[in-house]
């Protein structure tokens, strides 16, 4: 699938399920929906089939399972999903996962063919990460990315920059890239929903942060489509990260399209707009007939931005 702006789309990012397990304070409020025993009007495991077949059908090379909010792994069929994306051809099949469940789960994942998870990790001391996730343990966590490393998985943490919370772990975060073969990205703090208040009370530039470190150079980064600014240090088995969506430097070669857990298509993360995919459910044809159409007015997010500060500045004006 291609865009307007000559973009190849190939990439899939579904989210399976609204309900986590976790609520971490920058992500969803405890007392919304999102509560874990919340069942909300997602899509049923056959039309989330559907999807992952019509979307290969398409060209799709690469998909991640994720929650928009919710924890993919709570999914019970998550294991089918990464069967039938396997068995569609899909060869990077990857997770992005708070991994409270992997310990007990990683072993039929692998079996069914995924090849990496990301897992997120906002701290490493036990009393900040069951504070920032009301609720988590960080031992099962760590015990989870283990056994995905055991069993030959690429595994990545996620640990979002969080002001006056987590700034001053960062080289304990770094140390793991260096004892273990695992990426640890950092990701710029999001003002968005929850997020918004925490971020006005204060944000870094984790980028700046870590580029100044000593010892740290930038290296190439070769994964296709990957938004990250890659770095290592001496002797590191893993790399270092830094992902900054608000920044938007990775317009040009964005290659993703994300679908929620209800079946709404969204072309570029920081657009608000959707498109339904529930009318196409369980039609090939329709699906296949239309959706190159829907695919070529993909956004670049920088566009949006310049548009947002144009109406802001109108507003300032009147
Ligand atoms: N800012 C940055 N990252 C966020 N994530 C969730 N909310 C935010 C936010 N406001 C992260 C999660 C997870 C990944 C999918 O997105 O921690 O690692």
């Amino acid at each position: 699938m291609l865009d307007r702006y000559g973009r190849v789309v190939d990439y899939l990012k579904i989210a399976i399920t609204d309900r986590c397990n976790l609520q971490c304070v920058y992500c969803k409020s405890a007392d919304t929906k999102y509560r874990p025993d919340y069942i909300n009007d997602t899509l049923s495991a056959d039309d989330i089939k559907f999807l992952i077949k019509a979307f290969a059908e398409n060209g799709i090379k690469k998909i991640k399972f994720v929650g928009g909010g919710g924890e993919p792994t709570l999914h019970p069929n998550l294991p089918d999903f990464i069967k039938c994306a396997r068995d569609c051809g899909i060869r990077d099949i990857s997770l992005t996962t708070n991994g409270t469940t992997l310990v007990r789960i990683a072993q039929k994942l692998k079996d069914s063919g995924l090849t990496s998870v990301n897992v997120s990790i906002d701290s490493l001391k036990q009393y900040k990460y069951h504070a920032v996730t009301r609720n988590g343990n960080l031992n099962e966590v760590l015990t989870g990315i283990d056994s995905c490393l055991r069993l030959g998985m690429k595994v990545k943490i996620n640990c979002v920059a969080i002001n006056d919370f987590n700034d001053n772990e960062i080289i304990d975060f770094i140390q793991i890239s260096r004892r273990i073969p695992v990426d640890v990205r950092f990701i710029e703090f999001m003002p968005y929903g929850e997020a918004k208040a925490i971020y006005n009370r204060g944000h870094y530039d984790i980028k700046s942060v870590i580029e100044e470190l000593p010892g740290i150079r930038k290296i190439e980064n070769t994964d296709k489509g990957s938004i990250a600014s890659y770095y290592k240090v001496k002797g590191s088995k893993g790399r270092i990260g830094v992902i900054t969506p608000l920044a938007c430097s990775f317009c040009n070669k964005c290659n993703k399209i994300n679908v929620t857990a209800d079946g709404m298509m969204r072309l570029c993360i920081h657009s608000k707009s959707e498109i339904d995919l529930k009318p196409y459910l369980n039609k090939p044809y329709l699906f296949n007939e239309n959706i190159q159409k829907l695919i070529w007015i993909k956004p670049r997010h920088n566009d949006l931005i310049k548009r947002q500060f144009v109406k802001n500045d109108l507003k300032i004006n009147k």
